[in-house]
């Protein structure tokens, strides 16, 4: 039987199909009844979805949900704030006789993981600035295994299969460009900046090997990618022996990429290269974002509130 994909949802049909759990939780409604509120997931996109009467599920059942787990789903579409939401009436775990596709719930980057690597690396190996190509090739190599499958985030942007790879690849590429236009960029800096800046990210979130990020590390919770990015750059850069003021741009650069203090940084950029790369971030992720959405639209239509993007729905052109 052909799997009925999340962007196919129709709002007042009836389903009955496989998603996989990308994350839930156990809530309480305003009469302190408990219900399980899930993000389920295919490759093509999330679906929030409630199971109101959650006793009907078991406690041991409920106990062995994890994100990554594919189950079954008997559900209504209905639609909540312009946002379709499935109704669950029945929900189990899969089993072996379900003839599932492991394929068709992992969302992945459009490019091949191994291609990505070698395009960033070969990009570090272009560097006429030695002690920046040292830094950032030995930061890739330690990393190799990991940023293979590595998601950039949990949910938002490039939360993928090697999206961090995707992510950092599309930077690269409108930074070669950007640097043509404004040519009193130091090409190698920003480009470097652009290499490591969501570096840690491989620390602060955790992630199985097909890109599902169950939450937060530990270290991720407590610290975040920009400082744990700005503490990495700087003991390498020391055993490196990378030069101070080098080192200290750089650690800026990752330090003011999120621009804003409530969005993490604690300073804003202070030269260039800094604020260039800050914008190229945005750029990505609001593309990224916006091309999501409208795989999940029809053609004449608004998408769903994207609250990204300050729950703008995004028009699909029809030519
Ligand atoms: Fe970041
Ligand atoms: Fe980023």
């Amino acid at each position: 039987m052909k799997k009925l994909f999340v962007k196919d949802l129709e709002v007042s049909s009836e389903i009955t199909d496989f998603f996989m759990i990308k994350s839930f939780d156990i809530k309480q409604d305003r009469n302190g009844k408990r219900y399980l509120d899930i993000t389920l997931s295919d490759m093509t996109g999330e679906v929030n979805g409630k199971k109101w009467d959650i006793e009907q599920m078991g406690s041991d059942e409920i106990s062995k949900l994890v994100a990554g787990k594919i189950m079954k789903i008997k559900a209504e579409v209905t639609e909540w704030r312009d946002t379709k939401q499935l109704k669950i009436m029945k929900i189990r775990f899969a089993n072996e006789s379900d003839e599932i596709n492991k394929r068709d719930f992992i969302k992945a980057a459009p490019e091949n993981p191994k291609d990505m690597y070698e395009f960033i690396l070969s990009t570090i190996d272009d560097f006429e600035d030695e002690e920046l190509k040292k830094l950032c090739k030995s930061i890739y190599e330690d990393n190799r295994e990991k940023i293979m499958y590595y998601p950039a985030a949990m949910s938002n942007h490039h939360a993928e299969y090697a999206g961090l790879l995707w992510h950092i690849k599309r930077m690269l590429k409108a930074g070669i460009k950007m640097c043509e236009v404004y040519t009193n960029l130091n090409r190698d800096l920003l480009l470097a900046g652009i290499a490591i800046h969501d570096i840690e990210k491989l620390n602060e979130i955790e992630s199985d090997e097909n890109g599902i990020s169950p939450g937060y590390s530990f270290e991720g919770q407590m610290i975040g990618h920009i400082v744990q990015g700005v503490r990495m750059v700087h003991n390498r850069s020391m055993e490196l022996g990378i030069g101070y003021e080098k080192m200290i741009l750089l650690e800026h650069m990752i330090l003011s990429h999120h621009y804003e203090p409530e969005f993490g940084s604690p300073k804003r950029p202070l030269f260039p290269e800094a604020e260039m790369l800050h914008h190229l971030d945005n750029i990505d992720a609001k593309m990224f974002d916006m091309e999501e959405s409208l795989m999940m639209t029809e053609e004449g239509k608004f998408g769903e509130k994207i609250w990204t993007l300050d729950n703008r729905r995004i028009y699909k052109k029809k030519f």
